[in-house]
């Protein structure tokens, strides 16, 4: 087992003049799981196959432990891949799937089938050793793909979205599975997805990447609690965060009618290029349905309700005076979303008022984006 650390690790495509990864900063300690999490296209794979050794580095390094990788071949850099496209060899049985990469090792025999035994035995497959791929249910599949990498008792895993080709209950399923046996095994895992629900289930820690760049790591706790910009707090969190930007009026947010008050310490730290306004965020559960008339409720005019049982999200927009803000999802929509309770349900069209609960709104700089912490 074993660390893994990025060191200002940059990859440039060929052909291309942005990084996919921009000087990437992490270290991964031994035993952790890490989960890569971002949109299509922010360098997430591109970060999994520099460590893996299928990607140059064009600058910076990587250490496993305290090796230096950079430029040591895939094949000895100790690691086993899980790929979304978990391409089992359709002629061979389970057992010789998961033994081959140790047969072509030249591992002895008995070894081999000692280690996908036992394999096996963890992940469930035991009966399943003489079957062909074929006979096998996707789930039973992607178990075989990480039997695969199991069996070559490697210094750290990294898995490139393993879960993306089974269904939405067999996904939950799995990633509980995966997580729990990563952490019987100990060993280090670099786990990508887009998929911010998985990220926030599995981590132990998490990093989030946009555009190359890595913008926050830390736990899922961390994420959720106090997201370090505006990015990773509409990225983070389902249904997505609210979030405004808002004139301040002496002294206070304004929204329409509405005032959300602001500590002078927050204000005090406003930069020029913020132009007297703050952003703020309010997540859907961190708004309180208040009677008409309570003192800064804001008011917001349901569109649609979604019930779930447990609970219920109203799909609205602000009432009143629009033009004083513009508050939108973190999800890109331009609504405002407030979970209610199941036995509160409001009627469409309805008007209902809501206040933020204290201490659970989060305050950014709209010039840079960048958290305010006060
Ligand atoms: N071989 C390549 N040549 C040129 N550009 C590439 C190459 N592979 C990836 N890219 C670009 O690098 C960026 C990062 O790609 P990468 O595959 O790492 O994204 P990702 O985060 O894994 O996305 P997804 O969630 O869609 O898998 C993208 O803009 C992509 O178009
Ligand atoms: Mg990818």
């Amino acid at each position: 087992m074993a660390t893994v650390t990025y060191e200002k690790a940059t990859r440039v495509y060929p052909g291309t003049e942005r990084p996919a990864v921009d000087a990437l900063d992490l270290h991964i300690e031994d035993g952790e799981f890490l989960v890569l999490v971002g949109p299509s296209g922010c360098g997430k794979s591109t970060s999994l196959r520099m460590l893996a050794g299928l990607e140059d580095v064009n600058s910076g390094r990587i250490l496993i432990g305290d090796r230096d990788v950079t430029d040591v071949q895939p094949k000895d850099r100790d690691i086993a891949m899980v790929f979304q496209n978990y391409a089992l060899y359709p002629h061979m049985t389970v057992a010789d799937n998961m033994g081959f990469a140790l047969k072509i090792a030249g591992t002895p025999k008995a070894d081999i089938r000692q280690r996908v035994e036992e394999a096996a035995k963890i992940l469930d497959l035991t009966q399943y050793l003489d079957r062909k791929p074929k006979a096998l249910s996707g789930g039973q599949r992607q178990r075989v793909a990480m039997g695969r990498a199991i069996v070559r008792q490697p210094q750290v895993f990294l898995m490139d979205e393993p879960l993306s080709n089974l269904d939405a209950k067999l996904r939950v399923q799995t990633r509980t599975q995966i997580a729990s046996l990563q952490r019987r095994l100990g060993v280090t895992t670099v786990y990508v997805t887009h998929d911010q629900t998985e990220a926030l289930t599995m981590g132990d820690r998490i990093a989030v990447l946009k555009d190359g760049l890595l913008q926050q790591v830390g736990t899922p706790r961390d994420m959720y609690d106090t997201p370090a910009n505006v990015f990773v707090a509409g990225f983070i969190g389902s249904p997505a965060m609210n979030i405004g930007t808002f004139d301040i009026v002496e002294g206070v947010a304004t929204v329409g009618s509405a005032g959300i008050a602001v500590t002078r310490d927050a204000l005090g730290q406003l930069a020029a290029d913020d132009k007297n306004q703050i952003t703020i965020g309010f997540r859907p559960e961190s708004l309180d349905v208040v009677p008409e008339g309570t003192p800064n409720a804001i008011p917001v005019v349901v569109n649609i309700v979604e019930e779930l049982g447990s609970d219920a999200y109203v799909y609205g927009s602000l009432a009143g005076n629009a033009a004083a803000a513009d508050v939108t999802s973190g999800a890109g929509d331009s609504q405002v979303i407030v979970r209610v309770g199941p036995r509160q349900v409001p009627a469409k069209g309805e008007t209902i008022w809501v206040t933020i609960r204290t201490g659970e709104q989060h305050l950014f700089h709209p010039g840079s984006g960048l958290r305010i912490d006060a």
